[in-house]
């Protein structure tokens, strides 16, 4: 259950009662300590006073991959696992999605509370206003190779705007702070458009003050020569859906990315860079790619049973199934369901669709998968519509990252504001070599092997 769900706050606030705590025997001593549990948890610091011996540094806990410790406390999102519940600040992402719009949604994560009308209009109207990037960063994006990576070119221009504001280094500074929220929001679709356009030699598209945010984001990657692109509101809303659905999921690789660097106090572009960085990796925000390489692959319903054999004799994944913390239907997933049928109205049919549908269908059907409690996740069918959307495959993690940002800024701001918050820095067990004399180079022993590099060096060997 623990790996399934966030820990909610003790109904007390925390405050613990005598049957509230550990009772743990050192066995190596013969000691006992009772240790405090409070909202789930022990505080890995109280260990530190088991000690076998006075001058002893006292236990640590050891958690690679912090898959059993809760790094912060944080009211922005809520996820039970083993319901298939996601909430935004207590607001349940059904109704977000069904009533809600993105830039609301980015607005409850960063600010707390759902705008009024006045704060939200006004809300839109900063985005909407700075929605332009300086020319220089344009520049920026033409030096990339025409093949350059989307997400290689986001992750430079996001860490660059940290030059172009340098009061946001002003972390402390409300109105600072939300400049840089702002800023983020409304460039980030604006910094992924270019990226997409530079590979495919097209001119850059100036954003349009009078398209809504999707809107404007669709203008940006497919205006030809149309004097004002009318973008589709089916795809419109689609897109916006997406978006709130992808906005933010509590403690995941790219915000604990973001939370880890912005303990340094660094400048919110440079931690959102950071993000950008992380959610780059193919285990986190690749795997809607994978899915529809997998579709690709399948290429026939009538493939699936020979595919899904092959998924349970472990020579192949069921890619867009399984979550580390969803064990009952993603609820992301069966809400994009819906959109992609609405997208694939507008675009035209996609036979993946049919081969996907069938597929979850046979899965599920299939004690393998419920046994294991392996259901579509949020990247089953979010491909699906990237796909219809003509947009190329590389494009489909910068697709998360644009509307990611609010997730990461309402993170960020929170961690600064934590009282508890120090620079994070974890601890390691060391199991290097013991203290040893430095020996001069000429006649000491190679012990390593190390790769080559001199074939890639810009030396020119004309004798070669
Ligand atoms: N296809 C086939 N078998 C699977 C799959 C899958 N997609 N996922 C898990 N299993 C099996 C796994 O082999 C194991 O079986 P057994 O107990 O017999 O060894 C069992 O289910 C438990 O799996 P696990 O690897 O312990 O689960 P995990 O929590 O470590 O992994 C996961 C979670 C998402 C990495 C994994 O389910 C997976 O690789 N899925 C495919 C990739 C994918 O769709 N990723 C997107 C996640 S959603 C995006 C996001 O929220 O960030």
């Amino acid at each position: 259950m623990a790996d399934e769900q966030t820990q909610r706050e003790d109904g007390d606030g925390g405050v613990a009662t005598a049957q509230d705590s550990l009772s743990i025997t050192d066995n190596r001593t013969g000691e006992t300590y009772e240790v405090e549990v409070s909202d789930g948890t022990v505080r890995a610091m109280d260990f530190r006073d088991i000690k076998v011996s006075e001058d002893d540094f006292g236990l640590m806990t050891y958690d690679p991959a912090f898959t059993n410790t809760a790094s912060c406390r944080s009211s922005i999102t809520f996820i039970d696992g083993a319901e298939g519940i996601l909430e935004y600040r207590g607001y349940p992402i059904e109704q977000l999605c069904e009533k809600s719009s993105y830039l609301e949604v980015a607005y409850l994560l960063i600010y707390g509370e759902l705008p009024s009308r006045e704060q939200l209009d006004q809300w839109v109207f900063e985005i909407t206003h700075h929605t332009y990037v300086h020319e220089n960063i344009k520049k920026f994006v033409e030096g990339f190779r025409h093949d350059a990576h989307p997400m290689g070119m986001l992750l430079g221009t996001v860490g660059a705007l940290s030059t172009f504001y340098p009061d946001a280094k002003n972390i402390d500074d409300d109105q600072e702070r939300h400049m840089a929220a702002i800023r983020l929001i409304a460039k980030m679709p604006t910094l992924a458009a270019f990226a997409y356009r530079h590979n495919l030699g097209l001119p850059y598209v100036y954003p349009d003050n009078d398209l809504s945010y999707p809107g404007d984001f669709l203008s940006m990657m497919y205006k030809m020569t149309e004097v004002k692109y009318e973008p589709d509101p089916r795809l419109e809303r689609a897109l916006d859906v997406l978006w709130i659905l992808h906005a933010d999921h509590e403690q995941n690789c790219s915000t604990n990315a973001v939370r880890g660097v912005g303990s340094s106090q660094v400048d919110p572009y440079s931690a959102v860079a950071a993000g950008v960085a992380a959610l780059y990796g193919p285990l986190h925000g690749g795997a809607n790619e994978s899915a529809v390489r997998m579709l690709e692959r399948i290429g026939s319903v009538d493939n699936i049973p020979d595919f899904l054999e092959s998924v349970k004799n472990r020579e192949e994944k069921l890619m867009g199934f399984g979550h580390r913390i969803y064990k009952n239907y993603d609820p992301r997933a069966r809400i994009i369901k819906k959109h992609v049928e609405d997208v694939l109205e507008v675009t035209g049919s996609n036979p993946k669709l049919e081969i996907a549908t069938e597929l979850e269908k046979r899965a599920l059907d299939d004690d393998y998968f419920t046994e294991r409690k392996l259901y579509p996740n949020v990247d089953f069918y979010s491909g699906l519509i990237y796909e219809a959307l003509n947009l190329p495959k590389d494009m489909f993690t910068v697709m998360f990252a644009i509307p990611r940002t609010s997730g990461w800024v309402a993170q960020w701001r929170e961690m600064l504001d934590d009282e508890e918050t120090k620079i994070a820095r974890p601890r390691q067990i060391y199991t290097g070599a013991g203290e040893r004399d430095y020996e001069p180079v000429d006649g000491r022993e190679q012990r390593v092997e190390t790769p080559s590099g001199t074939d890639q060096t810009n030396t020119v060997n004309p004798a070669a």
